[in-house]
């Protein structure tokens, strides 16, 4: 894995959105995945705001979200789909159509789930994956114990998960108890994998993926497979890393 640390939160968001729009550059009709929660905003607006002051071209991509809620509308503002609006879609110029999440909304979720794999094989593939990470180590929601080579598929939220996630809610009661989510088999289909962390809560989880075993307790630390990975860390996020000399750019010896 490469691991890059930076000292801020948006030097990690700059230096994440120069590794996407390097890729766009190299192929505008890059398809992108797109993941949802704090981590990856400032990657997004900063890619908006090059889109309106730098006339970076947008508008050929195709996005696929990680994951989605079980049992949330579309329009309900807490799904994803209504983030990947607000944070992707509107802001990159895309019709919602070229956005793709997970229909969380289906009676059948198993066949949403596979019919939600047919899509991303129907685009070619996955070619940029941005990623957070969960505090206990998920990526997606792909909780921990979850099958290394898992597919997209239905999971219920551990209840880490959801108290993590009750910030974006009214009450903790109102986060969905299920998801559906790209297993950690599809995520490492993707041709580069790019996962970004901020703030000490992370520290434990991106040590644990970096240099602890590979291991279901860490679902994240399945990205040591990936032969095209990069983490773009803060500092803190940083803080329990011991084992490397790892790429701090901009810094004096
Ligand atoms: C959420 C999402 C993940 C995200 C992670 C971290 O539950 N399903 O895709 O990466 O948890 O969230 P945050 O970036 O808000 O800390």
């Amino acid at each position: 894995m490469d691991v890059v640390v930076l000292p801020t939160a948006a030097d990690v968001a700059a230096h994440a959105a120069d590794v996407v729009a390097e890729r766009i550059a190299a192929e505008p009709a890059t398809v992108l995945g797109v993941a949802t929660g704090s981590s990856p905003v400032g990657i997004y607006r900063e890619l908006a705001r090059r889109r309106r002051e730098e006339g970076l071209d947008l508008s050929r991509l195709e996005c696929f979200a990680l994951d989605e809620y079980t049992g949330l509308a579309r329009e309900d503002p807490h799904s994803y789909a209504a983030y990947l609006q607000r944070e992707v879609a509107d802001p990159f110029g895309l019709p919602s159509a070229r956005v793709h999440v997970p229909d969380g909304t289906r009676e059948d979720r198993e066949r949403a789930a596979q019919e939600y794999e047919q899509s991303i094989a129907a685009a070619g593939g996955i070619d940029l994956q941005i990623l957070g990470i969960g505090t206990n180590g998920h990526i997606g929601f792909n909780e921990p114990l979850s099958s290394l080579s898992s597919r997209t598929r239905v999971l219920a939220l551990s209840a880490q998960t959801r108290s993590d996630n009750a910030r974006f809610f009214d009450a903790p009661d109102d986060v969905p108890t299920h998801c559906l989510t790209q297993g950690l088999g599809t995520i490492l289909e993707a041709r580069q994998l790019l996962l970004v962390a901020q703030g000490e809560r992370k520290a434990e989880a991106v040590a644990a993926a970096v240099e602890g075993p590979v291991a279901a307790r860490c679902p994240a630390s399945v990205l040591q497979f990936h032969r095209r990975t990069t983490l773009v860390l803060d500092e803190a996020a940083a803080s329990r890393l011991t084992l490397g000399e790892y790429e701090r750019p901009g810094r004096r010896a």
